[in-house]
């Protein structure tokens, strides 16, 4: 009886494994942190919605592909090409929102751009203002859902642009390459509640919420790798 109870267990153990690579963190702020800019129902509702939903299709997409289970989510992206649609729509869902939620933080708590950002800024659009501009214009021409971008590229810099659907600059498919330093999300389920069709007014109010903080470490760290790439393509 013993024995079959654990033959029985053990199937049981065995046929349903924890398939939970990928974990989706908690806001790193209330709900209603970020009002006005973005409402509470629409954070929990992205958060606890739709981020979850990409986390836990990645997480069964571990039965199709058991080495997910021991990889990051950085370098299921870098050869996204291997994997089949639902691991790119996932992978990039749970790392783009990730990155979003850290790229926010309360007024009052964002900080702001550090001196070596704004340098690169001014050399690479000219002016912030040109710059934030540009972000925008990524952010409300981008067709559908997707996402803007504002990335160091390989060629160490700072470049601007948008991406379809969850894809993102990390993907080994993604015309627009490098390694993202800002990132805004422009699916409808992130803005209309309160903003309905304005994309435009969504995009504008958000820059009372990035966390430049954030922005400034990734710059940061982007930096030492583009520096070296930019002396290295420099040499003949
Ligand atoms: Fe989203």
């Amino acid at each position: 009886m013993m024995r079959v109870l654990m033959t029985s267990l053990l199937s049981i153990a065995i046929s349903q494994p924890v398939l939970a690579a990928f974990e989706l963190q908690p806001l790193p702020y209330p709900a209603t942190a970020l009002q006005p800019a973005i409402d509470a129902q629409t954070m929990t509702i992205h958060h606890g919605k739709h981020h979850k939903a990409y986390v836990d299709n990645l997480n069964a997409q571990i039965k199709t592909y058991p080495e997910l289970d021991k990889m990051s989510v950085e370098q299921v992206l870098a050869q996204i090409s291997k994997y089949n649609p639902a691991v790119r729509n996932n992978a990039g869902g749970h790392y783009n929102h990730q990155l979003f939620w850290s790229l926010m933080a309360p007024t009052g708590q964002t900080g702001e751009p550090s001196a070596a950002l704004l340098e690169r800024i001014k050399a690479d659009f000219g002016s912030m203002d040109e710059f934030k501009k540009q972000f925008n214009a990524a952010a409300t021409s981008r067709f559908g859902s997707g996402w803007a971008w504002l990335i160091v590229n390989p060629q160490g810099k700072l470049a601007i642009g948008s991406t379809a659907n969850q894809d993102n600059p990390l993907m080994d498919i993604a015309e627009l390459k490098g390694q993202p330093i800002l990132a805004l999300d422009v699916w409808e389920h992130a803005y209309y509640l309160s903003y309905q069709n304005k994309r435009a007014d969504y995009a504008a109010a958000w820059w009372s919420v990035v966390n430049w903080k954030t922005v400034n470490q990734l710059f940061a760290a982007s930096a030492p790798q583009s520096s070296s790439t930019r002396s290295s393509s420099e040499q003949p």
